[in-house]
């Protein structure tokens, strides 16, 4: 029996790879501008630091996570997202001690839940994610949030939204926190088993819970935002000017909570408005996590950052009709006819290569009309054409397949001609 990819994985073919690497590119060119360096970090990690970064009573913690058992008996778990890795290796490295700060990083990489697949939620999927470490200023909220919208901006994504909401510091959610247990408690025996455990320990879970989603005290519940103390609300409000002064339009949505439990103050995430687009509308989602560092083992330190997926994104550009400027030519392809000219062709082909240029020769035998029909396929800019005749008089023929112009050049100098014209 043929053997399958595994349910909710991707294989990504060349013809839509270069689609990965075009918005890659944008990203690390983006986060060079906003000054954000890369981190690369392992997999999978002790399962321990995702059960206290991203909390034992998520989703993501209970249901989702590809947990094993190494062979030396440790339980390890493929990364479901990037953040706790990301201050999990920021404690360990004292990043916090370098003299430049906020330690500002970003990651490109894989991620892993074991989530039901649909169109927009995969088992393996690409995060891109940003955390800055080390500043509380409100700017750098407004910073992070506009660095987001510009990587769907910059690949040419209009119709989005900005929705932003506080969940208030520790003081402020402890009164929330009692208000959600006063709401729920006389009726949860409504709810699925997961919110009645969640009901005493994180009664905040229940407000992103996936089955309960349409309950009507869902609608009712008490927002966070009319709990903030007075330090948070002012902290909410520096960020909406930031955002306003640097032209950032938003809304601010008082029922949007975050599935990881690390948050606080500033929590975000971007949709997309476009027709289409199907039942998943969230492109992103982040927000500040001031209790993380410290819940990971290292000093007091504030935290805000964000993740997207490159599969939602690429989702986005094709319900928007955008088409990535994505440009896979071949700079010359070497069209060989005889035994001599083909062995001159691997060695011509060899120096080109060397020289810079993208090139390719015929493999397969084939006939000279075959062989200009993969140079086509290949889309090459120059088909360079040795036969007989030309190996006689050390030229080649050189093709300018765009404008169809023709030349002979001297063997020798064909690298000359093209660098000329590159
Ligand atoms: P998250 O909301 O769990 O947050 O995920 C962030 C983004 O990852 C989502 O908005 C979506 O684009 C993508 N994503 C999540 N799950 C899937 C999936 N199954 N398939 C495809 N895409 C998916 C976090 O992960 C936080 N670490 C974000 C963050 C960084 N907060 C602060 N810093």
């Amino acid at each position: 029996m043929a053997i399958h990819i595994p349910r909710g994985t991707q294989d990504i073919l060349p013809g839509v790879v270069e689609q990965w690497q075009y918005v890659e590119q944008k990203m690390r060119e983006l986060c060079k501008r906003y000054n954000y360096s890369e981190i690369r970090t392992p997999i999978f990690e002790q399962t321990e630091l995702f059960q206290r970064g991203v909390g034992e009573t998520t989703d993501i913690v209970q249901k989702e996570m590809y947990t094993f058992e190494d062979r030396g008996g440790r339980s390890m778990t493929l990364r479901p997202e990037g953040t706790a890795p990301t201050v999990r290796s920021y404690v360990e490295h004292k990043m916090y001690s370098n003299p430049n700060q906020p330690t500002k990083l970003f990651y490109i990489g894989p991620m892993f839940r074991y989530e039901r697949p649909q169109a927009g939620r995969y088992r393996q999927f690409v995060q891109f994610g940003v955390e800055a470490l080390g500043s509380n200023d409100p700017a750098i909220d407004a910073e992070v949030i506009a660095l987001a919208l510009d990587v769907y901006r910059e690949l040419g994504l209009k119709q989005l939204k900005l929705v932003i909401n506080s969940l208030g510091d520790i003081e402020s959610r402890k009164e929330h926190r009692e208000a959600l247990i006063a709401h729920f408690k006389p009726r949860i025996g409504e709810f699925c088993s997961d919110c009645q455990n969640r009901l005493e320990k994180n009664p905040m879970r229940i407000l992103d819970c996936k089955k309960d989603r349409d309950h009507e005290l869902m609608h009712t519940a008490p927002p966070i935002i009319d709990y903030l103390n007075e330090e948070s609300r002012n902290f909410f409000e520096k960020v909406k000017t930031y955002l306003t002064e640097m032209g950032i339009e938003y809304e601010v949505d008082p029922r949007l909570v975050r599935g990881l439990d690390y948050y606080n103050h500033t929590a975000f995430e971007i949709m997309s408005n476009a027709e289409g687009f199907g039942a998943i509308t969230t492109l992103m989602g982040g927000g500040r996590y001031n209790g993380l560092v410290e819940e990971i083992g290292g000093p007091p330190t504030p935290g805000i950052g964000f993740a997207l997926s490159i599969e939602r994104l690429l989702l986005a550009l094709g319900a928007e009709g955008v088409t990535l400027p994505v440009e896979n030519k071949l700079d010359c392809y070497i069209v060989a006819l005889g035994e001599r000219a083909k062995d001159k062709a691997a060695s011509l082909l060899y120096e080109l290569r060397k020289a810079g240029f993208s090139a390719d020769k015929d493999y397969l035998d084939r006939k000279l009309k075959a062989q200009f029909k993969a140079a086509d396929r290949l889309n090459v800019k120059y088909v360079a054409v040795l036969g007989e005749d030309e190996l006689e008089k050390n030229v080649i023929n050189v093709k300018n397949m765009e404008t169809g112009n023709q030349e002979e050049v001297r063997i020798d100098f064909l690298i000359e001609y093209l660098l000329e014209r590159k």
